[in-house]
């Protein structure tokens, strides 16, 4: 049967813990961080065309660059070239050998909010287009794939809880009870730039010491235990995102009122998540910071969740 489309959804993420070291002479900054994928979720369809080409529709799709700079665009052109070094020949999509695709992105992960929300459009992409062209590709080749798309690309198509290195996609799976968190998002009106926030960091900790695994909050998710995380979250993308977006100190603020376990800013920002002591009070939360007025937005997410999946083809 010759597939002519499919469907995969795959999650936002937040960092439990964000590490960053000095810059590195690539650009870019050797971190530790632990991954998280959580319950919030885009979906992308790829069908087989006669050229490439994306759609975006939903939560912030204005701001998604619809042309070549897309980065599940990007992710469909560097899955595509692997398969040609693989096998000597481009894939062909289509029923009549139509070598393109068209991706259509609906978004409900926030555009550049600090959730990996165009990463996460990217990993499902190859997730999608592996399908499409039958490719086959096993879960670590396309991993490999996705570090060169972007630094987060890689664990959204791996999910659960990762501890990543590098410039975070070198990816390692967490050894973590099995247990459900209960997470909070304020979504910020604004946006940040992951850039910008970083070289922000930069200038306020020019000797900036090489970044480290926190052990205590490993134990805490080996041992399961939500207060023991909530208390071992951190980023040091916090105090510069704080900095260009001063706001935010009220809804963290707001978090710790409503007794959140933990509040921390999710990766360069400027979305808040705070951890919930159950299902209930994470209820009970959403509504209280809802009617603080202290952000654009709220939404419940649990975790954590499996990576990008193919959900219909
Ligand atoms: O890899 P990605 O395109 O997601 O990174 C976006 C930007 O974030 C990079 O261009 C860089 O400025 C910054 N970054 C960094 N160090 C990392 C990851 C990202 O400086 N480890």
């Amino acid at each position: 049967m010759t597939v002519t489309s499919v469907t995969a959804r795959v999650p936002a993420k937040i960092n439990l813990q964000l590490a960053v070291g000095p810059l590195r002479a690539d650009g870019y900054h050797g971190l530790v961080t632990v991954f998280h994928a959580i319950s919030l979720f885009d979906e992308v369809t790829v069908a087989a065309a006669a050229a490439d080409g994306v759609t975006v529709a939903g939560e912030g799709a204005d701001h998604v660059p619809a042309d070549g700079d897309n980065l599940a665009l990007r992710a469909v052109r560097a899955l595509r070239k692997a398969i040609t070094f693989r096998d000597g020949a481009a894939p062909d999509a289509g029923p009549d050998g139509q070598g393109g695709v068209a991706v259509a992105i609906r978004k409900r992960i926030p555009v550049a909010g600090g959730l990996a929300g165009g990463s996460a459009d990217a990993a499902a992409a190859l997730v999608a287009c592996n399908s499409l062209w039958q490719a086959e590709l096993s879960q670590q080749e396309l991993c490999e794939v996705a570090a060169d798309v972007g630094s987060d690309v890689a664990f959204a198509v791996l999910g659960g809880t990762a501890v990543g290195r590098g410039r975070g996609e070198q990816l390692t799976s967490a050894l973590v009870a099995p247990v459900r968190y209960h997470w909070v998002l304020a979504f910020a009106d604004g946006h940040l730039s992951t850039p910008a926030v970083y070289g922000a960091l930069d200038r306020m900790r020019p000797d900036a010491p090489e970044p480290e695994l926190d052990a205590e909050l490993m134990a805490a998710l080996r041992a399961g235990e939500a207060d023991r995380v909530g208390a071992a979250l951190g980023n040091d993308l916090q105090a510069p995102a704080l900095a260009m977006f001063p706001a935010l100190r009220k809804t963290l603020a707001a978090g710790r009122e409503f007794g959140a376990l933990g509040s921390l800013v999710s990766g360069s920002g400027p979305t808040c998540f705070f951890l919930a002591r159950d299902e209930r009070h994470a209820t009970d939360m959403s509504v209280a910071l809802s009617g603080a007025g202290v952000c654009r937005s709220v939404a419940k997410a649990t975790g954590a969740v499996p990576g990008a999946t193919v959900i219909s083809r």
